[in-house]
């Protein structure tokens, strides 16, 4: 685990915009040339426009020019004191956006960790294979 990256996104928990849930998430994304890129959970009024903590950072990184390729690790946190994983959309996102063998860190507020592959999080993925 990439004690860093976690730390980032704990400090960064600050930044969601949570007001309707009050549920806070919190992804960075670490990249092969050193970067950490933050994402949070976005909520909105029009509750179904709003946008989960995971996607939050990749749409960031690839925004920024970043490509699945360049993505070594992603740590997720919360205010919880169980472990969260990604949603079922955002696991969706991530089999596209993110390598499959890249591990995906989870971890509660009182530090108690979960690591899994991305490739784990969604079997039988539908991808542009597919199409
Ligand atoms: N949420 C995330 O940001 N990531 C997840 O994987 C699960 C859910 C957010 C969405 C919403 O703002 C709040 O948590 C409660 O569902």
């Amino acid at each position: 685990m990439d004690k860093a990256l976690m730390q980032s996104a704990k400090d960064n928990l600050k930044n969601t915009h949570a007001v309707y849930s009050h549920f806070k998430v919190s992804a960075a994304l670490r990249l092969k040339d050193g970067t950490i890129i933050n994402g949070v959970n976005i909520e909105n009024a029009s509750y179904g426009l709003s946008n989960c903590a995971e996607r939050s950072a990749l749409f960031a990184a690839y925004s920024q020019g970043y490509r699945k390729e360049d993505m070594v690790e992603m740590a997720l946190t919360t205010e919880q004191d169980k472990i969260i994983t990604p949603c079922g959309a955002c696991r969706q996102v991530m089999s596209e956006l993110l390598p499959g063998d890249i591990d995906i860190v989870m971890q509660t507020k009182n530090g108690e960790t979960k690591t899994l592959k991305n490739s784990e999080l969604l079997p039988f993925a539908f991808t542009e294979s597919d199409l």
